[in-house]
């Protein structure tokens, strides 16, 4: 959906002139389920994104038009009544936790749409509610800075269930085209580095699928995590993950429960990957990285279990490809996509044998997005 579709759903509720901001989904280089653990990631804002057309309406509510889902919701201001529609709820998320703030803006008029594949993990939520906080924030003069919106579209989306990390909301905040992000989760603070591929391209290939037990799954490996760190923290006096080396979780193996420990010697080396990624980036190692990626949907799937034989496939079908270098999942798990680091000429050829061995193995064609980094939220105009 382009920037003129959106104007025009928005010309038809409305003759206000409209503000126009755009949010980017994100891709994450590596660095997986580590942010809500005080870890390392490495996002990058994408070539992908939602455009708001937005005005404050004369009206008694929010006027709110989701143009890919053809549907309008009104949002009373009291915010007595969460919508029912998925999107929509976002919205509702956003306006309540601003409110818990104290910024109650007037009611405003907001069309949305885009070209982020929904379900695909490149975070179309984080999109819509960091854009849909930064619009306001922009049109009201509020003056709260890039972590601070990353945080309300963090909190909105903890509203809406899942009890998510800061990554992608920060990418779609701070992401700067031709550079990756690299944020340190527990002091929230970024470094830039550059993604310089050659003749290397970021390709995603959609499961097309999103397991159901993706949220609560999702959340209990949160929660595990969380039980060694309330554990370590008696014992050692630990505050967040970040203080541990695998050497000393080692040390409490028999104490504590073989799966979370399983988790949490992950994230430590996930960590790891993302530190030697970074260095990989610096040096334009491209294989190295690709091997770090590999080793990243080893451990996603082997030992933090949040994969699913969809997406072990994809990876497993590319491994063997010529001028591939490396995929891995990518997000949340269950489902999404698989990021892969393919060369220029190699691109077709895969997508035709994922196309073929995909559909006949699970009868349909995983979607491809090649994608190209990009700057984080902004005003249009
Ligand atoms: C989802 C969450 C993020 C992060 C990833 C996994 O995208 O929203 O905060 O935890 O999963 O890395």
């Amino acid at each position: 959906m382009i920037l003129e579709e959106v104007l025009a759903a928005f010309g038809v509720a409305s003759e206000l002139e409209p503000a126009v901001f755009r949010a980017p989904a994100r891709i994450n280089l590596i660095g997986e389920h580590t942010d809500y653990n005080d870890g390392f990631v490495m996002p990058a804002a994408v070539d992908r994104q939602l455009f708001f057309a937005i005005a404050v309406n004369q009206k008694n509510s929010h006027e709110l038009m989701a143009l890919e889902m053809e549907q309008s919701v009104e949002i009373d201001p009291s915010l007595d009544q969460m919508p029912a529609e998925g999107w929509a709820k976002y919205f509702y998320a956003v306006l309540a936790v601003l409110a818990e703030k104290g910024l109650v803006p007037n009611t405003v008029t907001c069309a949305f749409g885009g070209n982020i594949p929904i379900g695909s993990g490149m975070s179309s939520s984080a999109a819509l509610t960091c854009g849909f906080a930064f619009a306001l924030n922009d049109l009201f003069g509020w003056k709260l800075n890039r972590l601070e919106l990353a945080k309300i579209g963090q909190a909105a989306e903890h509203r809406v269930g899942i009890k998510c990390g800061l990554m992608d909301q920060y990418a779609v905040l701070f992401g700067k085209e031709e550079q990756v992000v690299k944020l340190n989760c527990q002091t929230h603070t970024h470094e830039y580095a550059p993604l310089k591929l050659g003749d290397y391209r970021l390709v995603l290939f959609n499961t097309m699928v999103q397991h159901s037990l993706a949220d609560t799954a999702y959340n209990d490996r949160r929660k595990s995590c969380e039980s060694v760190l309330d554990f370590l923290n008696k014992k050692i006096g630990i505050s967040s993950l970040k203080e541990l080396t695998i050497e000393k979780l080692s040390e409490y193996k028999s104490e504590i429960d073989p799966i979370a420990y399983q988790r949490v010697r992950y994230v430590l080396e996930e960590n790891q990957r993302v530190v030697a990624a970074q260095k990989a980036l610096m040096t334009g190692a491209l294989t190295t990285l690709g091997k770090l990626m590999y080793a990243s949907h080893e451990g996603l799937s082997k030992e933090y279990e949040v994969s699913c034989e969809e997406l072990d496939f994809l990876v497993d079908q590319v491994r063997n490809e010529e001028g591939v270098l490396g995929a891995r999942m990518m997000g949340g798990g269950f489902g999404g996509c698989t990021l892969n680091l393919i060369h220029v000429d190699a691109i077709e050829t895969v997508q035709q044998k994922l196309n073929k061995s995909y559909d006949q193995k699970f009868g349909k064609k995983p979607d491809m997005t090649e994608v190209v980094t990009a700057d984080g939220i902004g005003r249009v105009r």
